[in-house]
């Protein structure tokens, strides 16, 4: 079984995990799970896998970081010895110890890591950085590094990668970014229900996101009349702040 099991808030992470589960998927010939931790369904849910499974496990970098939401919701995974694949999706800045960190986590929950992968999305903040990502480069360098990683499974080499990352973790405290509802709001609490922290108040879904908001733009996305938005101000701030590291596009990355 092949269980794809991502923290994909604003669903740049999903996209690109997705990909790379199709094209493993194909020559696996097996069942596959698509998993979204972000989601309610999923958040009280103990996924065990059997150790003849594999796993691809994906989470955005937040600040060079593993959320750490996302690093609690996984935590609840039991991996039981089988086998994972790593997957870091970052903004085309850096990801930094991210795929460190997920790696610590992968093998705390009882997974054998046997690869790790590092791919850009669409920054879900500054939607003009890396914007259409993936896109059909992307593609065809998943289709490759797939391929690689169902090699070195054929050849049943469960040697663990070296990734990039330093203990201890570069500190991420998040960013003072929240999000507010714009006049037009309908009141259809779409952004308080789908919010992975509860940051929007389920009574007056209009109001302005709260202190525990981790500024993933969930609930920007999910709004269906557009009313929900980040503070302007701010996401400029972020442009002109990390503008120059992300101006060259970075490509795909495999640590095998
Ligand atoms: C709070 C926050 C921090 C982020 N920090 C980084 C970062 O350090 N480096 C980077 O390249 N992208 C960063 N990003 C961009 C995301 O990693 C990227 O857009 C990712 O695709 C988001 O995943 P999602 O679409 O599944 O939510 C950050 C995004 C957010 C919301
Ligand atoms: S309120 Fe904050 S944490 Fe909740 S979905 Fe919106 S941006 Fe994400
Ligand atoms: S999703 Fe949009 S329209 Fe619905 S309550 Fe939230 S801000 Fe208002």
């Amino acid at each position: 079984m092949l269980y794809n099991i991502c923290f994909s808030p604003a669903g740049g992470t999903e996209k690109v995990a997705g990909i790379l589960g199709e094209s493993m998927e194909q020559a696996l010939e097996g069942q596959s799970t698509m998993v979204n931790l972000v989601e309610k369904s999923a958040q009280d849910r103990i996924v065990r896998l059997k150790e003849d499974d594999l796993c691809i496990l994906s989470v955005p970098s937040y600040g060079g970081r593993v959320p750490s939401i996302a690093a609690s919701r996984l935590r609840m995974i039991r991996g039981n010895g089988a086998r994972a694949v790593l997957l870091v999706v970052y903004g085309n800045r850096a990801y930094e110890d991210t795929l460190l960190e997920l790696n610590d986590i992968a093998s705390a929950c009882g997974f054998r890591v046997i690869a790790a992968v590092a791919a850009v999305a669409q920054h879900s903040i500054v939607r003009d950085i890396a914007h259409g990502r993936p896109d059909e480069e992307d593609k065809e360098e998943l289709g490759g590094i797939a391929l690689k990683i169902l090699k070195k499974l054929a050849a049943a080499d469960d040697s663990a990668p070296v990734v990039p990352g330093k203990h201890p973790y570069r500190l991420f405290h998040g960013i003072p970014l929240h999000t507010y509802a714009k006049e037009h709001c309908i009141m259809c609490g779409n952004c308080a229900f789908e919010c992975p922290v509860g940051a929007i108040p389920q009574e007056t879904p209009n109001a302005p996101s709260g202190g525990s908001c981790i500024s993933c733009m969930r609930c920007v996305q999910v709004c269906p009349v557009q009313a929900r938005t980040a503070d302007e101000e701010t996401v400029e701030h972020i442009r002109q702040k990390i503008g120059p590291a992300c101006s060259e596009r970075k490509k795909c990355e495999l640590y095998l």
